[in-house]
């Protein structure tokens, strides 16, 4: 099989490219930045419409895979505008080039933060969405559009809504690279590389049993493994449909903190701030759904394994 990776240069599009060249696919990736390994690139940015006729009139992809977004939620209530042109109107725009250039199945990064505050724990699949941000507004609008491209053009698509990505490549590959960093267990890791002085915790005061935030950490090789089963069912006819991925077990930010000290053997500092605006006070996925109808199978499920194979991939790159 030949697939389109969009967004493939990124922590979790770059694993998913590792994943299906192991399983020996030709990959092509597209990313307005040059991925840190060997791989066929096309520097484009979706928005540029001629760009993508170009590229697929040069490949026939069986699938798309499409990571490119913005994700940082805090950004994305102060630039709204920066979120909706990118996540949204850029996504558009590959939409209906793979319409024209009759590529018609998609698998879609898509997120926990569709739903909003949570209305009940496990989260599942027909939860209300009720995002209340851009960032999951931007997402939720995606999935209503592919609905549409579905009914008009017979585009199929599976949106995937990870819940917290996590950990870094089994084999020391690759892993958590944001800049700037806003994610827990990478800031945690830093503080405990001596990179940072502390890690901050957002709040001690939520209803939860140590008052800090709780979330649903999945692998990124996990959510690689989801995104391959996911397209042999598109490509074997199944309907459009979402499914949540996440492990369905919550870790507070305190035991994230604490699974981090027995990993590392290091001292963490830790302060204390108050809460960061528009976090839930828990997020946690029923992944039912990617388990019955996928036979999806996450086997990095512990968070003690998802802390010590991001450690690793922080102590082998002490990059900055
Ligand atoms: N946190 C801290 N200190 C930090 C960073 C985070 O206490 O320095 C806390 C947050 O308050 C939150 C938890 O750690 O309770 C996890 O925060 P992250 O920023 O790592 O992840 P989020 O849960 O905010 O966000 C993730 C994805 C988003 C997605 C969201 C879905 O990164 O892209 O899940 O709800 F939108």
């Amino acid at each position: 099989m030949r697939f389109l990776v969009v967004g493939g240069a990124g922590y979790i599009g770059s694993q998913m490219v590792r994943h299906l060249l192991q399983a020996n696919h030709e990959v092509v990736v597209a990313d307005t930045t040059r991925p840190r390994y060997d791989i066929e690139w096309v520097g484009l940015d979706i928005a540029d419409a001629d760009a993508l006729d170009t590229l697929f009139s040069l490949y026939r992809f069986d699938a798309v895979f499409h990571f490119a977004s913005y994700i940082q939620v805090g950004e994305s209530v102060s630039k709204p505008g920066k979120y909706y042109r990118n996540n949204v109107a850029a996504t558009l725009v590959l939409l209906e080039a793979m319409v024209r250039a009759q590529v018609m199945c998609l698998i879609f990064s898509s997120t926990a933060a569709v739903y909003g505050d949570p209305q009940r724990i496990p989260i599942d699949e027909q939860h209300p969405k009720l995002a209340i941000n851009p960032y999951g507004r931007s997402k939720w609008m995606v999935e209503q559009i592919l609905e549409d491209f579905d009914r008009a053009y017979g585009l199929r698509s599976v949106c995937l809504r990870y819940f917290n990505a996590a950990g870094a490549d089994p084999h020391g590959e690759g892993g958590e690279c944001h800049e700037p960093e806003t994610h827990l267990i990478p800031l945690i890791l830093q503080a405990a590389a001596g990179r940072r002085e502390a890690v901050t915790v957002f709040g001690r005061d939520y209803d939860t049993p140590d008052g800090t935030c709780i979330r649903d950490y999945v692998h990124i090789a996990d959510l690689a493994s989801a995104h391959a089963l996911a397209v042999v069912y598109l490509l074997e006819g199944g309907a459009s449909t979402a499914f949540n991925l996440g492990n369905g077990q919550g870790f507070s930010v305190q035991q994230v903190i604490d699974m981090a000290r027995e990993v590392t053997g290091r001292d963490i500092q830790v302060v204390d701030a108050p809460r960061r605006a528009g976090d839930p006070p828990r997020l946690v996925a029923d992944a039912g759904k990617a388990r019955e109808v996928l036979g999806w199978r996450p086997v990095h499920d512990s968070l003690e394994e998802i802390v010590r194979h991001a450690w690793h991939w922080e102590q082998k790159y002490p990059w900055h």
